[in-house]
């Protein structure tokens, strides 16, 4: 099939690699010309496991097409993916659906015959309907369908996700248009995707309510650890023995730091900024919402516990800075709030994260960047593993310290206890 992906951010680069290695043309736009050219030349703006060499071979093969032409790239197409960012408004919960629209407007002049249009970029409910009503102002309603195909994809994790996704939710009611995507989604299908056809406004929230769960899912287990830091309960044989029963399943039940990412925390608060316009209130989303934002802090406050409320001149290290491992991404990581707040409390901060330095801690006074595992610990009174690379799983802490006290504070139980204990280390976990 012949496709068009606007937009070469996570999910749409993830998508066009993907979709032209199962043997699709893609053609993949970007308004970014320096993205694009970098692209040709296999330079890849995001840190993925596995897409620079799945985005070289079907670039090399002649399947996956990069241009800044978008009147070109919706011609030459049947079916046309936009892609592009949702981010939340500023000064608001709501998605900013500016680019989407822009996309719209644009795509209409250039519709000359039959084209399905297909929303992955994650956008709230009624989002689809908007679409239909741009295009339809240049369009004839018969020449084009607007659908909705959330993505599930996970950073880190994206391509096995979009080959083995768990289902692949298609939002029509254009049969035309479902039974082509069945047949353009097939290949995941006869490997165990399950095809879920239902309405658009049905996609939309299906995306949305899965995210704002799973959100839900780990703030709770988080709450659980800490009633089980004051009652001696380890939080892992709750998230086990919770997770054994099939209705609750025990993914998505680590505790740790603040979830965060691109995702979880601007999509519970859109989802709940939508229903809050169709007067509904989702009380359990904003708890959410709340509870999250706060636990930063608690964090903090666990910190400072730890250190007996010395912080100043403490030589704090953090392992991992991004928002979970595999991934360079930065975004709404709880590192960005805990970093600033324990330097402007006088402690001097190293980090070592395995994607490299980060811009967002470059004029921090008191906070600098460690080029590998060792320089970062060996003269540390507290140790940080913030991120869960499995660089940080096995390490013998007790060789890379100089000191005799140190501590390690494991915010994400990667470590084991019975290990640690044995080296005599003053150790700490998440509900542990
Ligand atoms: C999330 C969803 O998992 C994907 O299904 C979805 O497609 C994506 O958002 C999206 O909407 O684009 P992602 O943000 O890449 O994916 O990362 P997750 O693996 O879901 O992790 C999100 C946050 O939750 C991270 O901060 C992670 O550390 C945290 N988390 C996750 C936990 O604290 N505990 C867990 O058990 C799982």
């Amino acid at each position: 099939m012949k496709l068009c992906i606007i937009g070469t951010g996570y999910v749409g680069l993830v998508s066009g690699a993907c979709f032209s290695d199962l043997g699709n043309d893609v053609i993949c736009v970007d308004k970014d010309i320096n993205k694009i050219k970098n692209l040709k030349k296999g330079v890849i703006p995001i840190y993925e496991p596995g897409l620079e060499e799945l985005v070289k071979k079907n670039y090399k093969s002649g399947r996956l097409v990069f241009t800044s032409d978008l009147k070109e790239a919706v011609s030459k197409s049947n079916i046309i993916f936009i892609c592009v960012g949702t981010p939340t408004k500023k000064n608001s919960y709501g998605a900013d659906l500016n680019q989407i629209y822009s996309v719209a407007k644009e795509i209409s002049s250039y519709i000359k015959s039959s084209k399905i249009i297909i929303t992955k970029s994650t956008a709230p409910l009624t989002t689809g309907d908007k679409i239909e009503k741009i295009i339809s102002k240049k369009v004839k309603k018969k020449l084009f369908s607007v659908v909705s195909n959330p993505e599930f994809l996970r950073e880190g994790e994206a391509i096995r996700d979009f080959i083995y996704p768990d289902r692949v939710v298609i939002g029509t009611s254009n049969k035309r248009s479902n039974r082509i995507l069945k047949s353009l989604y097939s290949p995941l299908i006869s490997k165990g995707a399950k095809y879920f056809n239902t309405s658009r406004r049905g996609a939309e929230l299906i995306k949305y309510a899965s995210n704002a769960f799973l959100a839900t899912k780990i703030t709770f287990i988080n709450e659980i650890a800490n009633l089980c830091e004051k009652t001696d309960v380890n939080v892992e044989d709750i998230s086990i023995g919770m997770g054994l029963d099939k209705r609750i399943g025990g993914r998505f039940l680590r505790a740790g730091p603040a979830y965060g990412g691109s995702c979880f925390p601007k999509d519970t608060r859109a989802i709940f900024d939508t229903a809050k316009k169709f007067k509904s209130d989702l009380s359990i989303i904003k708890s959410v919402i709340k509870s999250n934002e706060n636990r930063s802090k608690l964090l903090l406050v666990r910190v400072s516990n730890i250190l007996k409320n010395k912080i100043k001149n403490k030589k704090i290290t953090f392992l991992g800075v991004t928002f979970k491992a595999n991934t360079d991404d930065m975004r709404e990581s709880s590192s960005l709030k805990m970093i600033p707040s324990l330097a402007k409390k006088g402690a001097i901060i190293k980090y070592y994260d395995p994607t490299g330095t980060k811009k967002e801690f470059q004029n921090l006074k008191n906070v600098f960047f460690s080029q590998n595992i060792k320089s970062a610990c060996d003269d540390a009174d507290l140790i940080i593993i913030c991120t869960e690379w499995n660089d940080f799983k096995s390490l013998n802490f007790k060789s890379l310290s100089k000191k005799k006290n140190f501590i390690i504070f494991d915010m994400r139980n990667i470590l084991s206890q019975e290990r640690i204990k044995k080296d005599k280390i003053k150790y700490f976990g998440i509900g542990r």
